[in-house]
């Protein structure tokens, strides 16, 4: 029998690549998307599933939107990717980032356990979780030391989603995923903005990079690899957490350079630090241990750091180039207010 499957946060960067994912899979995808005054389906349009997902309006503050997918979907599995995702603006909303990136995770579990405890949920956890905690490499049973409203929300819908687990044999999973990037990721964050800026600097559109703290280090993977690992978890006899990430981690001066070689131009020529865009609290450095999910799952990322920076600087050259051309379709950077 075909399997279902509920995405919510269809329309963000690992919701589109999943939905792709699982369409592959032979799966019947319905995605959860929230109602905005103009439509967001850009991602689904450009890894074209548009019209293959069946997409239905939610929103994580409204228990009843979140009872209505479910009833309408019935779902053997769902993927829990919607979240307020922004660090940097979970402490100028970190009310509505409770609401939905915490709470939101509560009150679908509720649902799940109210109208079918047999569903299989995923959570999409965080490596914000360890904060500055751990100065090596952190792997499941490391401390968490949330530094952001955005890790604090998400930290208590971790818990939640192992209470469930526990206290009512849910099959619930948390994914602990590092930063993982790609051609579709959002611009506000650090890898798009650089391949954005860096494109549009070699093509003559801008001048300047702006960024805030380049001694910050992340373990950066690929978005799209990073998916499979969501499924696999769900796929196993027993649900558990795990870890997914490259294991290497880089900063954002390693970045920087590196999307600047990609197009031969020298970084430091056209990049500065402004402490107006240096966060309140910062997580410093953040590695991770994918041993668990090699082990368990057969995970292991494959596109590293100097390759993914390369595919980010080149989807956005052949974007920017294409705009120059005249052609039209869909894509986000056009509307980005840029401080260039
Ligand atoms: P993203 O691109 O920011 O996507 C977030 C999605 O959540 C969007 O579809 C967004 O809808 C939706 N959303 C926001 N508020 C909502 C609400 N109130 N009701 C319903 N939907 C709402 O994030 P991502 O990078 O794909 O990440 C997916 C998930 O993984 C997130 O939970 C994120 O916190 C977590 N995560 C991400 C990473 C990473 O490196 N990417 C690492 C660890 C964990 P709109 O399109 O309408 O804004
Ligand atoms: N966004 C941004 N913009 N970040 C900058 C900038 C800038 O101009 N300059 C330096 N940085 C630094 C940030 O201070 C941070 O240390 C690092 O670059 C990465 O920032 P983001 O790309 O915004 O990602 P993040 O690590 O805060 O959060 C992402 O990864 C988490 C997993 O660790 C998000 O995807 C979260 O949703 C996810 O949970």
């Amino acid at each position: 029998m075909t399997k279902r499957v509920l995405i919510t946060g269809v329309t963000g960067q690992d919701g589109a690549y999943l939905a792709k994912f699982l369409l592959g899979k032979g799966c019947d995808v319905f995605g959860a998307y929230r109602r905005l005054s103009t439509p967001n389906f850009w991602r689904l349009i450009n890894l074209d599933i548009y019209d293959e997902v069946r997409l239905l309006p939610v929103d994580l503050t409204d228990t009843t939107s979140l009872l209505q997918v479910v009833t309408l979907s019935q779902p053997d599995e769902i993927y829990n990717l919607a979240a307020q995702s922004f660090v940097e603006a979970s402490f100028d909303q970190p009310l509505a980032t409770a609401e939905i990136t915490g709470l939101g995770t509560s009150r679908i579990l509720e649902v799940v356990r109210q109208v079918n405890p047999g569903v299989k949920f995923y959570q999409a956890s965080t490596s914000e979780l360890y904060g500055n905690g751990n100065d090596g490499s952190s792997n499941e049973v490391t401390p968490f030391v949330p530094a952001s409203p955005y890790a604090a929300a998400k930290l208590y819908a971790y818990h939640m989603t192992k209470i469930y687990r526990q206290a009512y044999g849910i099959f619930a999973c948390n994914g602990i995923l590092f930063n993982h990037e790609s051609p579709l990721r959002g611009l506000e964050f650090v890898t798009r903005k650089v391949s954005n800026a860096v494109a549009r600097i070699a093509l003559g559109l801008g001048k300047e990079l702006v960024l805030g703290n380049l001694e910050a280090k992340r373990d950066w993977g690929y978005a799209p690899e990073y998916v499979e690992s969501m499924w696999l978890m769900l796929q196993q006899d027993k649900p558990g957490d795990y870890v997914v990430a490259t294991g290497e981690s880089h900063s954002v001066e390693e970045l920087v350079r590196r999307a600047f070689e990609c197009v031969n131009l020298n970084w430091e020529e056209y990049t500065r630090s402004s402490s107006r865009l240096l966060r309140p609290l910062e997580v410093n450095s953040l590695r991770g241990d994918p041993s668990k999910v090699g082990e368990h799952l057969g995970w292991k990322a494959k596109v590293k750091f100097d390759e993914l920076v390369q595919i980010m600087v080149e989807a956005d050259l052949e974007c920017w180039r294409r705009w120059l051309r005249g052609e039209q379709f869909s894509w986000d950077a056009i509307n980005y207010p840029s401080k260039e």
